[in-house]
């Protein structure tokens, strides 16, 4: 099967569908490791963070729940507080929770959704991110399980939009520089 061409919007592969497939499964060991015999649940924020759930979760050889938060982000300025725009299903309180997330920029938005699952009252709660933008972070976020660490540029694919296109991409790839000065 060939492999998507690469949009016009787009300046380069960062990420190959081989690296990332890779690293999940990296990922996966590692999480089926650590969370032998636990109440496991797989949280996820919608919509970014749905194509990396998808195969971290199958990536895991062990019996998982999924659920899935969905947050908008209050206007540019309001300190990092999204609104909750579509709550938990299950009842989280005493299970193993990992926040499983495309990508922590700033770290506002998860740092958020963190003392949100806290309130739930888990019996424990780690992130696992696909992408890391380290030198963007303005909360401190704790990573027990990272992908990759990435420079400070806007990437799509993978389940990273562009104004919602372009999650489908296998891959993860940059902007071009003029696209990015007009976000
Ligand atoms: P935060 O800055 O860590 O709060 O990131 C919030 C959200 O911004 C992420 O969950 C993504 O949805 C989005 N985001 C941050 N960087 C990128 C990117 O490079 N591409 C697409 N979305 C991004
Ligand atoms: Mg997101």
């Amino acid at each position: 099967m060939a492999a998507p061409s690469l949009p016009v919007v787009c300046d380069a592969v960062l990420l190959s569908e081989d690296r990332i497939r890779q690293r999940v499964t990296e990922l996966g060991d590692a999480i089926t490791r650590d969370y032998a015999d636990s109440d496991l649940h797989l949280v996820t924020v919608l919509r970014g963070g749905l194509v990396f759930l998808a195969d971290l979760a199958r990536a895991i050889d062990l019996p998982l729940s999924i659920d899935f938060l969905a947050v908008s982000p209050y206007a540019p300025g309001r300190g990092g507080v999204v609104r909750v725009t579509k709550d938990l299903d299950d009842d989280i309180g005493g299970a193993s929770v990992i926040l499983v997330e495309d990508v922590v920029d700033t770290g506002l938005t998860v740092n958020y959704v963190l003392s949100l699952l806290k309130g739930h009252g888990p019996r424990s709660l780690e992130i696992c991110a696909l992408l890391d933008k380290d030198v963007r972070r303005i909360a401190e976020v704790p990573i027990a399980y990272r992908g990759f660490k990435i420079p400070d540029h806007f990437v799509v694919g993978y389940g990273l939009d562009l104004r919602g296109r372009y999650r489908n991409l296998p891959y993860v790839a940059t902007l071009r520089e003029d696209v990015v000065e007009q976000l």
